[in-house]
């Protein structure tokens, strides 16, 4: 059971496409683990994109991100960082597939709509980072039926 933290970014929010994101990832057969909307501070911020830090852009992803509330998300299921990799598209929306998240809602890398982890070790720190309360623990009763 692989976890990945999916966030929507305030672009998303903006317009409307919360909905849209949660029922892909409902559809494909995740299970939701823990939901909230929250407007992050910079710092909190920085923390996430630790990685990225020194980056040209990195100053104006922080404020990208500051500008409005996400929906920070974790979702559960068999291979979850990379298939949602997959569902999100490639980073810059130029490259994102058709039928993706950011491939049918993104035009800009600058505004990509979502957010999903690169790596379990990577959705481990941001699941911490984001839901230090810890997550909700359920069982989906059809999750048999999605996977083994
Ligand atoms: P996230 O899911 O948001 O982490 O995106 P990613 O993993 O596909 O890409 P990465 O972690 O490398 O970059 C994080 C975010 O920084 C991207 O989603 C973009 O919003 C932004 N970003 C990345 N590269 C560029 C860039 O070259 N220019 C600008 N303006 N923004 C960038
Ligand atoms: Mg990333």
């Amino acid at each position: 059971k692989e976890r990945t933290y999916i966030m929507v970014k305030p672009d998303g929010v903006q317009r409307g496409l919360v909905g849209n994101i949660i029922a892909r990832f409902e559809g494909r057969g995740f299970k939701l683990i823990a939901l909230k909307l929250v407007h992050a501070t910079p710092e909190h911020l920085e923390k996430h994109y630790a990685d990225l830090k020194g980056k040209p852009f990195f100053p104006g992803l922080i404020k990208y991100m500051a500008l409005g509330p996400v929906v920070a998300m974790v979702w559960e299921g068999l291979d979850a960082v990379k298939t949602g990799r997959v569902m999100l598209g490639a980073t810059n929306p130029l490259a994102s597939a058709p039928g993706t998240i950011r491939g049918d809602f993104a035009l800009a890398v600058g505004r990509n709509i979502c957010h999903g982890s690169d790596s379990v070790e990577n959705a481990e720190k941001e699941i911490a980072l984001w839901f230090p309360e810890g997550v909700v623990q359920h069982e989906l009763t059809l999750s048999t039926w999605v996977f083994e």
